[in-house]
């Protein structure tokens, strides 16, 4: 179930809204100050959004709850027109695929298709369907030829592409993917950009980035700062000039 919102700052056109973050606010403990304050965001389907911000800004905290990870001290999140609640925060993690910055955090199988298969395993499907889920994930992030390999031995790159794959296999609505270029080299990076921008054919890609190249790929860029969304761009170039060209 979903609802047909119109948002303002997006050239007025209507959309569908898969996530919604309403008025949220966070902070980690009573005497901390607010980490995350009166955030208000909606997510439109197939879209590519990236998060972008200084160090410390807040964009994983905020990344966090949107799968429930952290629970807002106010505000909800709204997925697929349901609010999030203690209940259905497994049911939503279905829909929501989150890929951590660091790859060492999310593969814990000796082998890289058993690390993939993992998700699928444990959502009571069939052998083949699981094969099939796996087969099309090593596929999307071109990592087929590495099915056989062991996991520790490969490149950084080539687990952060593991750890893509893992999620996909779970066929999330929404993928999360937390500074994904983060640590990989400019001759690598290139081609994992391109990779990154073919997932919304599929569904709804959310980035977490500071990094220039890849916000490229944007069709739309939230600014975070202070735990506050200063900015909200249809391109990267409006983003860019406002940002950086005085
Ligand atoms: N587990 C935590 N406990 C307390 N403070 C935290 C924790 N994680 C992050 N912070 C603080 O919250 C703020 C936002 O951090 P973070 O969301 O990681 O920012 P970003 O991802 O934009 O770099 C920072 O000031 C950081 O120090
Ligand atoms: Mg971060």
């Amino acid at each position: 179930m979903s609802t047909l919102t119109t948002i303002q700052g997006i050239d007025n056109t209507s959309y569908e809204t898969v996530l919604e973050v309403k008025d949220l606010s966070f902070k980690y403990s009573k005497k901390q100050p607010l980490v995350l304050e009166n955030i208000s965001i909606n997510f439109a389907s197939n879209n590519l959004t990236i998060i972008s911000g200084p160090n410390g800004s807040g964009k994983t905290t905020l990344m966090k709850h949107f799968t429930g990870l952290l629970t807002p001290q106010s505000g909800k999140i709204i997925v697929f027109g349901k609010p999030m609640t203690r209940k259905n925060k497994r049911e939503i993690q279905k829909l929501i695929g989150i890929v951590f910055e660091n790859p060492d955090e999310q593969i814990f199988f000796p082998k890289v298709y058993d690390d993939i298969s993992f998700g699928p395993r444990n959502m009571e499907l069939s052998w083949e369907e699981i094969r099939k889920r796996v087969d099309l994930a090593l596929e999307e992030v071109q990592i087929t030829h590495l099915q056989d390999r062991i996991t520790f031995n490969l490149s950084y790159g080539e687990k952060k592409k593991v750890a893509f794959a893992g999620i996909l296999a779970m066929q999330p609505r929404i993928i999360v993917l937390d500074e994904p270029t983060a640590g990989i080299d400019p001759w690598t990076k290139p081609r994992l950009i391109e990779i990154i921008r073919s997932f919304k054919r599929k569904r709804t890609v959310i980035v977490i980035t500071h990094d220039l190249d890849l916000m490229q790929i944007a069709d739309r860029i939230l600014l975070l700062k202070n735990g506050k969304t200063v900015g909200d761009f249809s391109s990267f170039d409006k983003f860019y000039t406002k940002e950086f060209q005085v």
